[in-house]
């Protein structure tokens, strides 16, 4: 945390909601390093001492997940067209999760889940090439050339700069394993389509270190480990 609004850190170390923390503070019954302050969006910083009703409050650590994500399901907060998948998570305060690295309605797989901005962001960042490799189905058999193709950086349709080396490995002449280190829109269906084909199922099955174990809809926590696995290769130097 470098700063945070007064009623997020609230939010963030009491059971209120951020509706409740903002009545606190208007209230008068918060102190920021011994002073009553009334501003929701006053920001406060790690080492400030931020009280309710006298008491020092702390925050809550980071949470990390793991989900398989099920078809059918959006990356978004919010329900839209389809149901929000973090309806799967059965934890308190789910509002105050994101999901990094979104999947499409359709796409399975692999989802990384949290509350830390500073990790999910730097963990997309293109620049810091974390690998996600995806498990792709093809309607026509795959043609010759692809993979060289793939890994020169092909120009998408709309873009002007060609896409990182992406990696592809043969299952078979329908099915593929292709490694990317950036998360363009609907990049591995655009993929794909720039040299004929077209995605019929994709799947993600690994980011970065990270392999999935779980069964279809279900989540769980990562451990400390992986978190910060993950965080030494492709936050920290960031
Ligand atoms: N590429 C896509 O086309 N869709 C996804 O969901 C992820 C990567």
């Amino acid at each position: 945390m470098s700063t945070m609004r007064l009623d997020k850190f609230i939010g963030k170390s009491t059971e209120y909601s951020l509706a409740d923390a903002k009545t606190c503070i208007e209230d008068r019954r918060v102190a920021v390093n011994g002073d009553i302050v009334i501003v929701a969006s006053h920001q406060v910083h790690k080492n400030n001492v931020v009280a309710l009703d006298g008491s020092v409050l702390t925050l809550r650590p980071f949470r990390y997940l793991l989900l398989n994500k099920p078809a059918g399901m959006i990356c978004s907060n919010i329900d839209e067209k389809y149901p929000s998948a973090l309806n799967l998570l059965d934890i308190d305060k789910v509002e105050e999760l994101h999901i990094a690295g979104r999947l499409d309605a359709d796409t399975t797989g692999l989802v990384l889940i949290t509350d830390d901005g500073h990790w999910s962001f730097h963990l997309t960042l293109p620049q810091n090439k974390c690998a996600k490799v995806y498990h792709v189905t093809l309607s026509q058999p795959l043609s010759s050339g692809v993979a060289e193709r793939f890994l020169q950086g092909i120009l998408l349709q709309g873009e002007s700069t060609l896409t990182q080396p992406a990696t592809l490995r043969i299952i078979d002449s329908h099915h593929v394993l292709l490694t990317l280190t950036e998360g363009r829109y609907h990049q591995v269906k655009r993929m794909f389509a720039a040299v004929g084909n077209r995605v019929i199922a994709l799947h993600r099955q690994q980011i970065g270190t990270l392999k999935l174990d779980i069964s279809t809809g279900n989540w769980r926590h990562l451990s400390n480990n992986e978190v910060e696995i993950l965080r030494g290769r492709y936050i920290s130097a960031a």
